[in-house]
Parts: C-alpha cells; structure tokens; sequence
C-alpha cells in the first residue's frame, strides 16, 4: 500500500446529514457487516473501567441506531461476562447482529487466563458461550490466539465443523496472535476459517507483507483488531502517560509506549489532514487497505461509538469488498 496514506481524504457529506455507515462483504461467509464494529474486551472490566448492563446497553443501543452491526467479544473478556452484558443488550433484535465471539482460553481473574484446548473444552466453552450471549448460534466463532500446536489440536476442527453442520456457529475464524503468523492464515481454507482477525493500524503494518495476500488469495474476510492501537492513535495521550493498575495498559512497558506516543506525535503533524480527528483518521486509514474488511475498536462509551462511527465519513466507496446490494 505504498503512499496510502495520502489517500484519505473527506468523503462528500452524507445526503442525510447524519451517519451514513458503510458496509463490506466479510470475505466468503457472504456475511454484510459495517465497516465500523464494535470491540468489547472492554466490557471485562480490564480497562480501567467496570460496566453495569444499562451502560453496555446504552453503548450498543447507539451503535444499532448509526447501523453498526457488528460485535466482537471473546469466552475470556471476564469469564463470558462481555458475553453476557452483549447477550442481554441484543436479545431482542440478535438477528440484526454478526456476533463473532472466540475459544480456547479460561478466564481466572483480571489479566488471568489459561489456555484450554482440547475439543471437549471447546465444545464446552461454545455451550458456555451459547448460553451467555443468550443464542443459538455464533455467527463468527474464532480461534483465539493460540499458538500453531493448540492450532493443529487433534480433532479440534473436525469437532467445530460438526457443530457448524448442527447450526450452533455460522462460520469459522483464526484471530491470529502474532500479526505475521501466515502458517494459520494459510491454514484457514483447510480448516474451514473464512475469516482472519489479526492486529493491524498505522504504528504496526507487519500484515501487509504475508498476511492479507494470504487473505486476499482465500478471499477471507478481515477484521482488524486494535485499529487504535490501544487508544494510543487517539492522540489524547502524550509521551510519559500512565495508567491505572486495573488498566492493561498498566502492563505495557514504558519505554516501549512513549515510543509509541513519539510516533504518533510524528504522524498527526505529517499524515492527519487538519481539521481531521486522530482516531477517526487511524480507523480509516486501516480502512483503505484492500483486504481489510472492517476494524473493531474497543469503545468504551457511547460517545466512543459516534467518534468512530464517523470515521466512515473519511472512507470513500472504491475498497474491493464495498457491499454491492
Ligand atoms: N487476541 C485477540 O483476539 C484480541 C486481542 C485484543 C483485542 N481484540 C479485540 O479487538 C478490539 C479492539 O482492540 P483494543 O480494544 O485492544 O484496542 P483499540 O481498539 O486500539 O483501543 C481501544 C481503546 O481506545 C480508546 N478509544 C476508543 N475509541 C476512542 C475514540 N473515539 N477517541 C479516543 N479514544 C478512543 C478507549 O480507551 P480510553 O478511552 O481509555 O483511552 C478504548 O478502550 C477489542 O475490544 C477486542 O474485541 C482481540
């Protein structure tokens, strides 16, 4: 993507004066969704930040109403509890969501999970996960990053196609650990995955070289986690911010987070049209990739929600997966 930074640009104002959300088609499950998701480890309360369900409603409730529709959560953000709080807000309109949620960890306590992946774990975590998000079915249902040994688990896969054949999960995914792990990207065809959802904004581009023309050569679907690079491409923080102990940001080392910070600083003066919000320029600079489908950054407010939904306003209509009625 040489020079893709310079391509956004404003895109004309929306005909309704409002929000116009755009949608692509996530890869060969044929699935529409907004280029715009939800990210929802922040539900577990390892944020900084413990959530009541009026709070996670209010947060979806708004990102409903500006057709966002689709959600990503985990089995370990809180044990099934991001789960839970989404399975309470959606109940009453689940068909009009894409809920990808994941396998292969047991949440213990904050920061605390240990790896669990043998098919009868799995088959388990999807029951567990079936039951909190209050459905009979998983739209997207992804392996967690893990490493290649618990990816080539004997019977795992054949276990998850059964449960596909039984109607319990949509489709498969891999969200890959390492942002360049290309063995389990190339792997998705074999094992019946459809989607990748791996790490990628302006300060980590690893994927670029292997992983999307893996992608793009499947035609998987992509979702791009941690498009805010941890908030930090918000560009509300600057070198030598800390956070609190409940905050995983806490654990992130110093030095390597004022780099970070630096960069940013680098990239809002040289890259960000003025006029333009950082995180919405972040979020449609993953955008203009032509394998990357959608990004879902964590909000953790609704006003969080409308931030980024307004990203789509810097995201033109000529990305190779824009959903064609
Ligand atoms: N292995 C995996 O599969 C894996 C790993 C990580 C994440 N994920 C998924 O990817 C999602 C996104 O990644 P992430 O949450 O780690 O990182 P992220 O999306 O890059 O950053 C999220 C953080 O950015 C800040 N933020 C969000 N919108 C903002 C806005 N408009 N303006 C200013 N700040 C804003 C919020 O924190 P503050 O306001 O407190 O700064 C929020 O908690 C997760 O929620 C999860 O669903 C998956």
């Amino acid at each position: 993507m040489a020079d893709g930074e310079s391509q956004i640009r404003r895109a004309p104002k929306s005909r309704w004066g409002g929000i116009d959300v755009k949608y692509r088609r996530l890869g060969k499950t044929e699935l529409k969704v907004s280029v715009i998701g939800i990210g929802t480890w922040q539900f577990s309360g390892e944020w900084g930040k413990t959530y009541t369900q009026p709070e996670v409603d209010a947060i979806l409730g708004q990102a409903r109403e500006l057709g966002i529709n689709l959600i990503d959560t985990a089995e370990c953000y809180g044990d099934h509890l991001s789960e839970s709080f989404i399975g309470r807000a959606i109940e009453k309109d689940r068909d009009k969501w894409v809920v990808a949620t994941k396998f292969g960890h047991k949440f213990h306590d904050r920061f605390s999970r240990t790896d669990e992946v043998h098919p009868d774990q799995v088959l388990r975590q999807l029951e567990d996960s079936l039951r909190a998000l209050r459905t009979d079915y998983i739209d997207l249902y992804q392996f967690h990053s893990l490493n290649d040994a618990a990816f080539d688990t004997d019977g795992l896969w054949t276990m998850l196609d059964k449960q596909v054949q039984a109607g319990k999960i949509r489709h498969l995914g891999i969200s890959i650990g390492k942002n360049d792990n290309v063995y389990q990207t190339d792997a998705a065809t074999r094992v019946g995955a459809k989607v990748i959802q791996v790490v990628y904004n302006r300060l980590d581009r690893t994927p670029e070289e292997q992983v999307f023309p893996s992608c793009i050569r499947q035609d998987l679907g992509v979702l791009a986690r941690v498009p805010l690079a941890s908030g930090y491409l918000s560009g509300k923080y600057r070198p030598g911010a800390t956070f609190a102990a409940d905050d995983v940001r806490h654990r992130h080392d110093p030095a390597e987070r004022d780099r970070k910070l630096q960069l940013v600083e680098q990239i809002r003066r040289e890259e960000v049209p003025a006029g333009v919000e950082m995180a919405q320029w972040a979020l449609a600079w993953c955008l203009q990739h032509p394998a990357v489908t959608c990004v879902i950054p964590g909000c953790k407010s609704p006003e969080q929600v409308v931030a980024n939904a307004k990203a789509v306003e810097l995201v033109g209509d000529e990305h190779p997966q824009t959903w064609k009625e």
